[in-house]
C-alpha cells in the first residue's frame, strides 16, 4: 500500500501566516506541520510516500523534507497542484504514482494523537472499495458529517451542514482502492468551486463499497487559528507526558 500526503491549497484562512510560507510548513510545537502526517504513514508501516503541495513556496518542501531520510525513508515523491481546486483535485494527482496500488490519503494539516496501524491492515484485508477514518467532535458543522442508520453504517456524508445529524465527523484519513481515480474524474465543482472529498467517499458509499474505524486518541486539524492553536497544545501535552 502507497502514501499519499495532501498539502496544496493556499491556506487561506491562515492569512497573513501563509503570506511568505506554505501552511504545512508553519510550526506545531517543536516541528513544521508536514513531519506529522509522514510519521504517522510511517508509523502504519507506509513507506512509499507521495506529497502533493502547490502555492508559492512548494520548493520549500525540498529543502526541509529532502530524500527523507531523517524519517527512514529512501525517497519522497513530490508533485505540484496548480491553484486549490480542492482535495480529490489534488488527489487526482496522484493516479500515475498509485500505479494501481491501493492508497492511504493523510491530509497534510490533521494531526492525531495515536496510531492508524490496525485500520492499514484491516483495509489491506478488504476485497476493494473505500475506508475512511471517523472522529467525534464538538463542532461538526466544520467537518464533512457522518449520518448513520440505526445499525450504525454509514447512510451518508454531508460536507460542512448547518445542521448536523450527528456528532461524529469523517477525518482526513481516506483509504482508497484504484477506483478512486475514476470517481475523481466524474466529480463537478461544489460551491465553494472545490472538487469535495466527501464526493468521493459518498461514491463509495452508493456502491456499498465504504467502510469506516473509529479513530483512537485525539485527532484535530490545524488549519484555522484556533485549531493551529489547539494542535499546539495538544502535541506539546504529548511531548511532555513522555
Ligand atoms: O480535516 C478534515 C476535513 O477536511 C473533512 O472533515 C472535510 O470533509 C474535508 O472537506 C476537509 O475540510 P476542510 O475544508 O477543513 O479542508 P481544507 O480546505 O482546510 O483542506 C485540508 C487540507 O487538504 C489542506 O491542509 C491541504 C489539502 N488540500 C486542500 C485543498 C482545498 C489540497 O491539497 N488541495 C486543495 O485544493
Amino acid at each position: 500500500m502507497k502514501g499519499v500526503i495532501l498539502a496544496g491549497g493556499l491556506g487561506k484562512r491562515l492569512y497573513p501566516l501563509t503570506k511568505i510560507t506554505n501552511k504545512h510548513l508553519l510550526p506545531i510545537y517543536n516541528k513544521p506541520m508536514i513531519y506529522y502526517p509522514i510519521e504517522t504513514l510511517v508509523e502504519a508501516g507506509i513507506k512509499d510516500i507521495l506529497i502533493v503541495t502547490g502555492g508559492n513556496h512548494a520548493g520549500e518542501f525540498l529543502r526541509l523534507l529532502g530524500d527523507g531520510h531523517q524519517f527512514g525513508l529512501k525517497h519522497i515523491n513530490y508533485t505540484y497542484q496548480e491553484g486549490e481546486g480542492g482535495i480529490a483535485e489534488a488527489l487526482g494527482l496522484a493516479e500515475h504514482f498509485a500505479d494501481n496500488d491501493k492508497i492511504v490519503v493523510i491530509l497534510g494539516d490533521n494531526i492525531i494523537e495515536k496510531s492508524i496501524k490496525k485500520a492499514v491492515e484491516d483495509f489491506r484485508e478488504q476485497p476493494r472499495g473505500a475506508k475512511v477514518m471517523v472522529q467525534k467532535v464538538p463542532d461538526p458543522e466544520r467537518f464533512g458529517v457522518v449520518e448513520f442508520d440505526d445499525k450504525m453504517r454509514i447512510s451518508g456524508i454531508v460536507e460542512k451542514p448547518k445542521k448536523t445529524k450527528s456528532n461524529y465527523i469523517v477525518t482526513g484519513i481516506y483509504m482508497y482502492d484504484n477506483q478512486v481515480f475514476d470517481i475523481v474524474k466524474t466529480l463537478k465543482p461544489s460551491g465553494r468551486g472545490e472538487l469535495e472529498i466527501t464526493d468521493v467517499n459518498n461514491a463509495y458509499l452508493k456502491k456499498g463499497e465504504l467502510t469506516y474505524s473509529i479513530l483512537k486518541g485525539w485527532w484535530t486539524d490545524s488549519g484555522t487559528f484556533d485549531s493551529l492553536h489547539r494542535a499546539n497544545i495538544l502535541v506539546t501535552k504529548k511531548i511532555k507526558k513522555k
